[in-house]
């Protein structure tokens, strides 16, 4: 076993650049033993005893190809789940997919055309096919095109045969769960109506051509979560290539920490209610538009819980009414009626007007219908009544950074961190602000807290967005680190 060898920082870096050049992966200290474990198991396989040997065998046999998969096989991170970004999703079946499918009717061009590059076991382009079954039913009259591509053969080939198991399907509606799986077991077989839709590929996005037929002129090309592992050229490579492969009125869906920042200023962002999506832009654009964004976070309401006037009045009758009406607007809440949902809150309000929970939910409702305004005002109140509620804080926060008021955002942040030091979104958002701001050495110092930060806790989740693991946020800090540093910005 070669595990007692020791990698030295110069071999390292040697393995570093050839990674780059071949694969547009940047590994750095954090990762070292991810990365050993992996190239140790090749170099047990062809018996090499020291790091450089393998390294030459990689770098200069004719042979290089086929060990280079191998080990991109062991050393890609391939973590996925259907749904994954969830405002994202729905934004994609409430808005994007309805508008395209209307402006195409209209021009009688019956095809969409879908590229998820690096989509790992393929969950991602699954889910895409399954949201346009559900937005087209008349899916079969049109030429659907999506492919799924990705640089790791395990993973292409786990999505050819599309059986996932629980942790795949966790965040996918209950609805379309049962329409389109069968479980057997443990695991979920997804339906051939869907896989029908989908085609996958083995593609290395950093050094092969872009030039497959069902790569041309895309409708939307999904790319999340892959380019805070590559090295800036290499993301810059990728992003000019997928501007040329969009249609002129195409979108490029990223991942929740990435951003165009110091890439391109050839995308604008497209805003929807709940997230948002770069679009190929028609004009130059202002920073604010390319830098990283915050995304509103997803709220699940919880319990009824009780409230100051109750606990002080100890009325239990109300209680019991209270309750069974809280219970009521959860359910509508769940199923979307958001209409329906709000006047339950506000009969609950009527009747106690200390009621943080309805409020924050109104809160909630009213941003997702775009009413952002009105959430703002709601949110105040809350805090009016109840000033140390992060959460509130928080919201208030991400809804005033999209409102443009960067101040009032960097304050109810700042207040967050008052109230809890250890939520690390917000210096994450903290630092997107300065950077807005061009105020580099504040950027730097709140990434830099939250690399610290999430050096202490990297298994904790990540309080106001499920989605988010703390390797992400780490590498969009660090990503964000380098780039000020590259500028010579501090
Ligand atoms: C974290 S997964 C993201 C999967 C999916 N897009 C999502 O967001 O759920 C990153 C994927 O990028 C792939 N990848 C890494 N480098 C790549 C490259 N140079 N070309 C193509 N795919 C690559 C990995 O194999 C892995 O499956």
């Amino acid at each position: 076993m070669k595990s007692g060898l020791d990698l030295s920082e110069d071999v390292f870096k040697l393995f570093q650049e050839l990674l780059i050049e071949e694969s547009g992966l940047y590994f750095n200290k954090d990762n070292i033993t991810f990365f050993c474990a992996a190239v140790n198991e090749r170099m047990e396989k062809h018996k090499f005893n020291t790091y450089l040997e393998y390294y030459n065998y990689i770098k200069f046999h004719t042979n290089k190809y086929f060990e280079l998969c191998e080990l991109f096989d062991l050393i890609t991170v391939g973590e996925t789940h259907f749904y994954r970004n969830r405002p994202q999703i729905e934004s994609l079946i409430e808005f994007i997919l309805p508008d395209m499918i209307k402006r195409k009717t209209y021009s009688k061009d019956k095809s969409i055309r879908i590229w998820s590059a690096a989509c790992s076991k393929g969950d991602e382009p699954y889910t895409i096919a399954m949201a346009i079954m559900e937005v087209l039913p008349s899916y079969k009259d049109w030429d659907i095109c999506i492919l799924g591509t990705d640089i790791n053969r395990i993973a292409i080939n786990a999505a050819k045969e599309a059986i996932f198991n629980k942790k795949d399907i966790n965040q996918l509606p209950e609805t379309l769960l049962n329409k389109y799986f069968i479980k057997r077991d443990s695991e979920y077989i997804l339906n051939k109506s869907v896989k029908d839709l989908v085609s996958f590929e083995r593609h290395n996005l950093a050094t092969e051509a872009y030039s497959s037929e069902k790569m041309q002129n895309l409708d939307l090309i999904f790319c999340r979560n892959v380019i805070i592992y590559f090295d800036s050229a290499t993301t810059k490579r990728v992003i000019e290539s997928f501007y040329y492969n969009l249609k002129s009125d195409g979108y490029l869906f990223l991942g929740d920490t990435e951003s165009l920042w110091q890439v391109t200023d050839k995308f604008c962002r497209s805003e929807f209610p709940q997230a948002f999506v770069y679009k190929k832009a028609t004009t130059g654009k202002s920073k604010k538009e390319i830098v990283p964004f915050i995304s509103i976070p997803e709220i699940k309401l919880q319990d009824y819980p009780s409230t100051k006037k109750i606990q002080i009045e100890e009325k239990t009758e109300p209680v019991n009414e209270l309750k069974q009406l809280y219970k009521e607007a959860v359910i509508e809440f769940n199923n979307k009626k958001y209409e329906n949902a709000l006047s339950v809150f506000d009969k609950i309000i009527a009747q106690d007007m200390y009621n943080i929970p309805s409020y924050f939910a109104q809160a909630t409702i009213l941003a997702n219908q775009e009413k952002y305004t009105e959430a703002i005002n709601l949110l105040t109140k809350i805090i009016e009544l109840d000033s140390l509620f992060v959460d509130a804080h928080y919201f208030l926060g991400v809804l005033l950074d999209r409102d443009n008021n960067l101040k009032g955002a960097e304050a109810q942040f700042k207040k967050v961190i008052y109230i809890d030091p250890e939520i690390v979104l917000a210096y994450f958002n903290l630092g997107n602000i300065y950077l807005c701001q061009e105020n580099y050495n504040n950027a730097l110092r709140e990434y830099n807290n939250a690399v610290n930060l999430l050096g202490k806790n990297r298994d904790k989740p990540i309080k106001f967005c499920q989605d988010l693991s703390a390797e992400n946020i780490l590498r969009a800090c660090k990503n964000n680190i380098q780039k000020i540093r590259e500028k010579g910005w501090y």
